[in-house]
This record gives structure tokens, C-alpha cells and sequence, in this order.
């Protein structure tokens, strides 16, 4: 039996005035799927996880979550239907602790009332350790555990990052968008993380579409996934690493791309 979509894009259009920055575009991800978004600067990818995620609306098309269409609903439906994504520009509040950033997001669900918690009952008391315990687990999976209770704003960029991907993960997603995760590390660090995101999607079972323009981590990481490649807004190619990069058309949008990145389109290691 075919395994069920999670996330359908259908045919779907973004205009923002005179720039169309998606074009007919059609995804499929199936549910528990890791899947790659890559593409030329301006090629269209972060605009694809505005539209999944509410915060602009399709001019054209229709995006499908668990069968039903997400069109039109808000950014805070959307996080509560169980699809949270990091950010290419770090959002994180910089004043606030690590853990803090992170126990916002469990915040967003509270099992306890606000008298309850003014008085502190044993059951708000009880909710609170297993929010400070869900925190804390949360931030072992990205190795965070040890900076809790640093200001964010202090961590150098790599760690702020995987700040980042936590605190995606405390609203309980199915569906996790990472934007750019090793944007700014080094070979280390990329390393580092591609290990971490794995040992995320096989423990917690999410889906994951990740936008990276790191090669050798969206090639490492969807060693066992399809790739979709965007250029202008629309899909050049779809398929396996090994056919992406193979293919001549995805070659030459990546020659020919303003940034001139065929440094960036190395051969994994
Ligand atoms: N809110 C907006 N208003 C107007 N134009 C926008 C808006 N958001 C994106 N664009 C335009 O849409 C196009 C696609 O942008 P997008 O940010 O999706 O690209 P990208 O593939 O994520 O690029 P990068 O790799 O540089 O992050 C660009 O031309 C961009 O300037
Ligand atoms: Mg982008």
C-alpha cells in the first residue's frame, strides 16, 4: 500500500506584484518523508514555506495538509495543525535564555489554568517539570543542553541555528520545515548537524522539507529521498540525488545563477 501524502502543493502560484516567484508549482510529500528543496538565489524556496506555513496566501493554486486544503487559514492554525519551520533570517529572542526560547513554544499549549498556576497547584507544579523536562530533552537532540541558560543572542550563529530547529520542534510538528539549517557553518559544523537532523527524523517520525544550499548536506541527508529543484519559481527537476545531479538543466541553473555556485555544487563527500 502507497504510504499517504502528508503535504500536497497543487499547482500553486505566488505573484507579489510584478515578480512571480512561484510558479504552477506541484510537491508531494509522504507522510514521514524527508524531502530536499534546493534552487538558485531568488529561485522561489522560502516563498514556498511562507505559503506552507500561512503567512502569505497562493495568488493561484491550493496547498493540502492531511487531505484538507490549509488555504486561507492563519500562521497560528496552521502551527496547531502540526507544521513549524526554523528560519533562513535566525528569529529567535535574543534577550531570553536558551531554555526560554525554547519553553515558549511548549507554553503555546497549556494543560494547566492561569489560577492554577498563580497558586501553584500540585497539578500546575507537575506541569511545569514536564515542561522543564520536555525543554530539556528538546535541547539534547540539538546538543544544546549545556548553554540552557545563556542569553540566545550570545550563542555564536551555528548554535543559534540549532536553537532554532528546537524551538521548530516544542509546538509537536508532524511536518518541520528547516530553511537554510547550515546556512553560515563550517565543514564541522555541517557535519554536526546533518547527524543531528537524521537522528530528529528517525526519532521523531517527522516529515521534513529542508532548504539548504549547502550541497553536501541536502545530498547527505536526502541519500535516500527525492530532491526538488526549483529555478525562477518553477520545478526544474524532481528525483534522487543521483539523478539531480546528473541532470544537465539543474547543472546549468547553478552555473549560470547570479552567485556563480558551482563551489557549492560539490560532490557529497
Ligand atoms: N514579500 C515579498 N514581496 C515581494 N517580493 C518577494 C517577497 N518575498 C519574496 N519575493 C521575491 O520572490 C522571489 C523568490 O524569493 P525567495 O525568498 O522565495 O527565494 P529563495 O529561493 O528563498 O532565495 P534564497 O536562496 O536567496 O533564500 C525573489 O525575487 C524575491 O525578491
Ligand atoms: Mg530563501
Amino acid at each position: 500500500m502507497a504510504t499517504e501524502s502528508i503535504l500536497i502543493i497543487k499547482n500553486v502560484t505566488m505573484q507579489f506584484g510584478g515578480v512571480r516567484a512561484v510558479h504552477n508549482v506541484d510537491i508531494d510529500l509522504k507522510s514521514g518523508e524527508m524531502l530536499g528543496l534546493i534552487g538558485p538565489n531568488g529561485a522561489g524556496k522560502t516563498t514556498i514555506f511562507n505559503l506552507i506555513t500561512g503567512s502569505i496566501q497562493p495568488t493561484e493554486g491550493d496547498i493540502l495538509f492531511k487531505g484538507k486544503t490549509i488555504r486561507g487559514k492563519r500562521v497560528d492554525e496552521i502551527c496547531h495543525l502540526g507544521i513549524s519551520r526554523t528560519f533562513q533570517n535566525i528569529r529567535l529572542f535574543q534577550k531570553m535564555s536558551v531554555f526560554e526560547n525554547v519553553a515558549l513554544g511548549l507554553h503555546s499549549k497549556p494543560h494547566y489554568s492561569l489560577a492554577e498556576a498563580f497558586i501553584r497547584t500540585p497539578h500546575a507544579a507537575k506541569a511545569e517539570n514536564e515542561l522543564k523536562e520536555k525543554a530539556y530533552e528538546l535541547l539534547k537532540m540539538v546538543n544544546l543542553q549545556d548553554e540552557a541558560n545563556k542569553p540566545a543572542g550570545i550563542l555564536p550563529y551555528g548554535l543559534q541555528r540549532r536553537l532554532e530547529i528546537a524551538r521548530a520542534m516544542a509546538t509537536n510538528p508532524d511536518l518541520l520545515l528547516l530553511d537554510e539549517p547550515a546556512a553560515g557553518m563550517n565543514e564541522d559544523e555541517c557535519n554536526e548537524l546533518v547527524k543531528m537532523v537524521r537522528n530528529i527524523h528517525e526519532q521523531m517520525h517527522y516529515s521534513i522539507i529542508l532548504i539548504e544550499h549547502h550541497m553536501n548536506v541536502v545530498m547527505d541527508l536526502c541519500r535516500d529521498a527525492n530532491i526538488v529543484v526549483l529555478n525562477l519559481g518553477e520545478v526544474l527537476a524532481v528525483g534522487t540525488p543521483e539523478k539531480i545531479q546528473n541532470d544537465p538543466k539543474v547543472i546549468q541553473a547553478y552555473l549560470g545563477s547570479k552567485r556563480g555556485q558551482n563551489d557549492r555544487y560539490a560532490t557529497p563527500a
